[in-house]
């Protein structure tokens, strides 16, 4: 699975890399870099939480 940031949605709210700061790093404007693109099941639920909380639903886990 694939973990993505659709940016023409996300604000840079920054939950993303304070929540999961393995999976997502930021750059010099807030806004998000993942660092784990490749996703195990166990990755899946480690970033869960990243998932759920950003405000603009910016955040998705892609079926490859
Ligand atoms: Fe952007 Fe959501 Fe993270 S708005 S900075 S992807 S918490």
């Amino acid at each position: 699975m694939k973990l993505t940031v659709d940016t023409g949605k996300c604000s840079g709210h920054g939950r993303c890399y304070s929540l999961a700061p393995d999976y997502f790093d930021c750059d010099d404007e807030g806004f998000p870099i993942v660092l784990r693109p490749d996703l195990t099941a166990a990755d899946v639920v480690a970033v869960g939480d990243a998932v759920a909380n950003c405000p603009e639903r910016a955040i998705a886990i892609l079926e490859e």
